[in-house]
């Protein structure tokens, strides 16, 4: 039963707002597909793949694969892959992260990813992650937090201070990012000890916690996603590059005929190049095709049937930027999905997955643009290129156009993730691969 496009977004917005990080993103996602009855696997035991089942299986928590099996599986019909990263730019919590400096109480980040830090000043930030702690049982656990309240910010410099701050500011992004979390009474403990603050987010969620371990913690705006603009034509959220992919692709995945073989592919550390344990460019798609057909001949035969479709945000046209942008490749929020194109594989599409793709949007109704880059610009990536050369499957880079990609608040157009949706939907359901 698919949706109507009000439904969508709202889910949308609930998703990203429930999703600060990629654990949480994680989490979002397996807690949908339980509820749609697909069976979690662990990577750790043997598994029992059965015809017309569906499955999921996650890795260090931030990535996920899940697939339906066709009931009736013809090894020519192949897999219909849809791939999405869980991970976005943000500042991430050092292993030492407190410190007193001229009576303020900071926090020690790094950058994570290639995020755009301008506007990371004057929002109010709440800390989310994992925390790895010792229990009143004495076993080392972990568990997500959300400490959804606004307990540090970064102020802007004055421009009394600065008056070259709108014709020329860099960020230094070791001396000029720290947040402020509060003021100092003297020595650091007096006022305010971290670990109590993870524990006490840890026990709110009825744990009884002996010891903090680690953490892999980050920062996030605490402003919800919303509607935007005079006729809401207009999302507005964090993290839309991807999450706003996995969403969809996880919708579409659910609501994907059942005579066919489809597969949603969320992997982390896309923002930093993929080489990870649960990136992209490890192994843990590789080996979860492997398991589903160890035979190697099959197993190369069912990917050579195969196609993927990476979806990631696109460029949109910004009004105050026009020449940003290819004079005849200007994709327009609301007009359609992006195909993205680079002969120099930066994105993975070829001629003939787009062919593919054109003739399902035809088909359905779907207006589609394109996208590629100035010559004169580097170009972008995505996981598509490092996925079809990893499996060898014909892969198509889509995504819906996107304003602001990497900055603390992104916008998209309020039809786009619904359309992909629906294309995504279609590409499950089609025979013409
Ligand atoms: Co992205």
């Amino acid at each position: 039963m698919r949706m109507d496009q009000n439904a969508f977004n709202q889910g949308l917005i609930n998703f990203i707002e429930a999703s600060p990080t990629p654990y949480h993103a994680t989490t979002s996602m397996t807690m949908v597909l339980e509820q749609a009855g697909f069976i979690a696997l662990d990577e750790k035991d043997e598994w029992d793949i059965e015809l017309g089942g569906r499955y999921y299986v996650t890795r260090n928590d931030s990535s996920l694969i899940a697939f339906q099996m066709a009931e009736r599986f013809d090894i020519t019909d192949g897999i219909r892959m849809v791939a999405a990263h869980t991970d976005s730019p943000c500042l991430k919590l050092k292993p030492k992260t407190l410190y007193a400096k001229e009576g303020y109480l900071q926090f020690n980040v790094e950058v994570y990813g290639g995020a755009l830090l301008a506007p990371w000043y004057d929002r109010d930030l709440g800390v989310a992650g994992k925390v790895w702690f010792i229990n009143k049982e004495g076993e080392r656990v972990s568990d997500l937090i959300t400490i959804a309240k606004p307990v540090a910010i970064i102020p802007s410099l004055a421009i009394h201070l600065d008056r070259e701050a709108n014709q020329n500011k860099t960020i230094n992004a070791q001396n000029d990012i720290s947040p402020v979390l509060g003021l100092t009474m003297g020595e650091i403990e007096d006022k305010f000890d971290f670990e109590d603050l993870l524990a006490q987010a840890l026990t709110s969620q009825g744990h009884e916690v002996e010891q903090v371990l680690d953490y892999d913690l980050s920062l996030f705006d605490i402003q919800k996603p919303g509607m935007v603009g005079a006729n809401q034509d207009f999302i507005a959220s964090a993290r839309l590059d991807n999450l706003l992919s996995c969403y969809t692709g996880l919708l579409a995945l659910m609501n994907a005929d059942r005579d066919l073989s489809c597969m949603l592919i969320c992997t982390d550390h896309e923002e930093v190049g993929s080489k990870s344990f649960p990136g992209a460019d490890g192994d843990f798609v590789e080996k979860v095709l492997r398991r589903i057909t160890p035979d190697v001949n099959i197993n190369s035969r069912l990917i050579a049937n195969s196609m993927m479709v990476s979806t990631d945000n696109a460029h949109a046209v910004h009004p105050n930027f026009v020449g940003k942008h290819d004079h005849l490749h200007k994709p327009q929020m609301n007009k359609g999905l992006v195909v993205k194109t680079n002969a120099n594989q930066r994105y993975a599409s070829s001629s003939e997955t787009q062919s593919i793709f054109k003739a399902i949007c035809l088909k359905e109704g779907l207006p589609m643009q394109y996208y590629n880059h100035r010559n004169d610009l580097p170009c972008g990536s995505t996981i598509g290129p490092m996925s079809a050369a990893k499996l060898g499957i014909r892969t198509l880079d889509i995504g819906v156009p996107t304003l602001g990609m990497h900055s603390i608040r992104e916008l998209a157009g309020s039809q786009d993730a619904y359309s992909m949706y629906l294309a995504l939907t279609a590409f499950c359901d089609t025979q013409d691969l």
